[in-house]
Formats: structure tokens, sequence, C-alpha cells
């Protein structure tokens, strides 16, 4: 059976890392594709000449024509600009959007049976106007951002535990961004709630606070560090969780930025809900029951999406 193909749209820090996990992971044959001349070309190469010690076959394709992603069966975009210092959220909002119409015109000429993944931020405006571009199912296209918010929450519970990372399981709902919702209830280290755990005094509900605290703030921490850039191994690791999820037909259960059809209370936009993905893609989202407090704040959360949205049909009208 031929390899499965998979087109990462954007050759930057996220899409190098993408390019070489998926290689490892031998999920299937590359394409890195970006507008820029001999980046993808560079790291194609780069990334093939690693595969005599890592003992990969997956071949390497650098890119500049979408022709070239002709058939892909996953496409993972980071296309676009990150904020840099002096840009307002708007104009970080008009750049990729303009970038998000490009990626989803040539995803839907050229791979329309593809599951797409969008990494690019603002991340549950992106997803949702890189559907509307590219017109293609809602359960085919979606945004990482709830298994990267999760992971950065396990890591912090970890540490506060000094325990295995593997045990500890975490739930991120609502948007990525400051008003994303950790939901310390449904949080366990190997099955205990969380809220449990600080009954035990194994921790306080003080430093659990800070640890959530930390988790919404978890990308501008690492910006504040690098100061050049932002994150990139965990954001590639996470979305290639999701890429494999679906390629293996694993029917993983994990938060995403998923189209919501009433679900969760929310109609007609994408935002981190926990779902299962397999084969179909989005195959199922899970209707929690939230309480008034996490309900609060996940109508909050929903709220500052709805914000992003709205302008992104203001800046381009053909989406209102
Ligand atoms: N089409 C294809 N590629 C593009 C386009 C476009 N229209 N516009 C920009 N690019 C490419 C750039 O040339 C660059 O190589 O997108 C790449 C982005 O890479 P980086 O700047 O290194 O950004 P990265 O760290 O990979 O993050 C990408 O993910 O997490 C988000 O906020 C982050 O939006 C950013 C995205």
């Amino acid at each position: 059976m031929a390899r499965p193909k998979i087109a990462l749209i954007g050759a930057g820090q996220i899409g190098g890392t993408l390019a070489h996990l998926a290689a490892i992971k031998e999920l299937g044959d590359i394409v890195l594709f970006d507008i820029a001349e001999g980046t993808p070309q560079g790291k194609a190469l780069d990334i093939a000449q690693s595969g005599p010690s890592e003992g990969f076959d997956a071949v390497m394709k650098g890119a500049n024509d979408y022709a070239d992603i002709a058939g892909a069966d996953v496409c993972i975009v980071t296309a676009g600009v990150a904020r840099k210092p002096g840009m307002s959220r708007d104009d970080l909002l008009g750049i990729n959007l303009k970038v998000m119409k490009s990626v989803g015109e040539g995803i839907a000429k050229h791979a329309p049976n593809a599951f797409v993944i969008c990494i690019t931020n603002p991340l549950d405006a992106m997803v949702w106007a890189l559907r509307e571009f590219s017109g293609m199912p809602h359960n085919k296209i979606v945004g990482m951002a709830g298994v990267l918010d999760s992971a950065r929450f396990r890591h912090f519970l970890s540490v506060e535990f000094n325990c295995s990372m593997r045990d500890v399981t975490a739930f991120v709902l609502g948007g990525h961004g400051d008003t994303m919702v950790p939901l310390a209830r449904y949080s366990t280290v190997g099955g205990i709630p969380l809220p449990d755990l600080v009954e035990m005094g194994w921790t306080t509900q003080d430093k659990l606070d800070a640890i959530i605290q930390r988790t919404r703030d978890g990308g501008a921490e690492i910006v504040g560090l690098l100061k050049t850039g932002s994150a990139f191994y965990a954001p590639a690791t996470s979305a290639i969780e999701m890429a494999e999820a679906y390629l293996k037909d694993q029917k993983r259960m994990l938060p995403c930025a998923a189209y919501c059809d009433g679900e969760l209370g929310v109609k007609g936009m994408y935002v981190g809900v926990p779902t299962i993905i397999g084969a179909g893609g989005i195959e199922r989202i899970a209707d929690i029951k939230m309480n008034a407090a996490e309900q609060a704040m996940f109508d909050k959360s929903v709220a500052a999406v709805q914000g992003l949205v709205a302008a992104c049909k203001e800046i381009d009208p053909s989406l209102a």
C-alpha cells in the first residue's frame, strides 16, 4: 500500500519540526510547502539526510507550488506570521486572514479530501476562516490548541506532584488564548481528580490556581524567553498526535478546536471541545455538562472567539 501523503503548509519553525517528527514516526511521505523559495527545499533535504541514521524511508519534498500537495491525506497549516512587538491583534488578524484565504483555496483545489489541522494564530478564528475559504466539510478541518494547552497543564502538574506525565490527564476547553478554560474537576493524576488531591494535601488550591494561570500564559512565557520567536517543539508534537489519530483511525479523545453545531451550547463556530478523532476526522464531540463557574469561564472564552470572528468578517466582507 502506498504511504500516506502529508502536506505541511508553512515550512517555518513548526513546519520543519512537524516534518522531522512525521518522518521519524514514519507517518508517510512529506511535502513541505512555503511561499519562501529555498526554505522548504532546504529543510526537506536536511531532514531527508537524517533518514540513514534514523532509519526512515519517508520521501521528503520542498515545494512552492500548491500542485505538489496534490492528493494529500493530511495537511497541517502553520503558514502566516507570529505576532511581533508593536503589532496589534487586529494587524495580525488581517495578515493571517489573507494567508488563510490562499491556503484554503490551495488545499480545496489540490487536496480536497485531506484532514486539515490548523495551527496558525489566532487559532480559533483562523481555523474558522480556513474552513470558510476552503468550503470543505467541517469535520475534516480542525484546530490544534487543546492538545498543546493540556500538555502544558499536564507537564506543570507532573512537576508539582513529582509523578510521571503519563499518569496525568488534563482537560482544557474554550478558545486558545488568555481565556482558555482548564477544568480541574476533569483533570486527574492516575484517575484522582485535582480537587481531591487538594483535599488530600498533595497540593494547595493556591498552587493549583498558579499552575492554571501558568498554563493560560504558557505560550507567552516561551515567547518571553526566546525573544525572537514562539514555541515550536510542543506545538508540532501536539499536531502530530492529532494527525496520527486520523491516519491510524485511533479514535483518540483529544481536545481540539472543532466546529460546534449546538454542542456545549455553541452554534456555528469553532472552539476548543473534547473530540474523538479517527478515520472520519472529527467523529464525535463530547457534550459535557459544566457547573456554573466553569460555564461562566467557558462563555467568556466563547465570547472572545466570537469577537475575533466578527473582526474577520469586518476585514473581509466575503466572510460575512
Ligand atoms: N503561504 C505559505 N506559507 C506562508 C505564507 C503563505 N501565504 N505566508 C507566510 N508563510 C510562511 C513563512 O514563509 C514561514 O516560513 O509561514 C512560515 C511561518 O513560520 P514561522 O514564522 O517560523 O512561524 P512558526 O513558529 O512556525 O509558527 C507558525 O503557528 O503557533 C502559530 O503563532 C504561530 O501563527 C504562527 C504559526
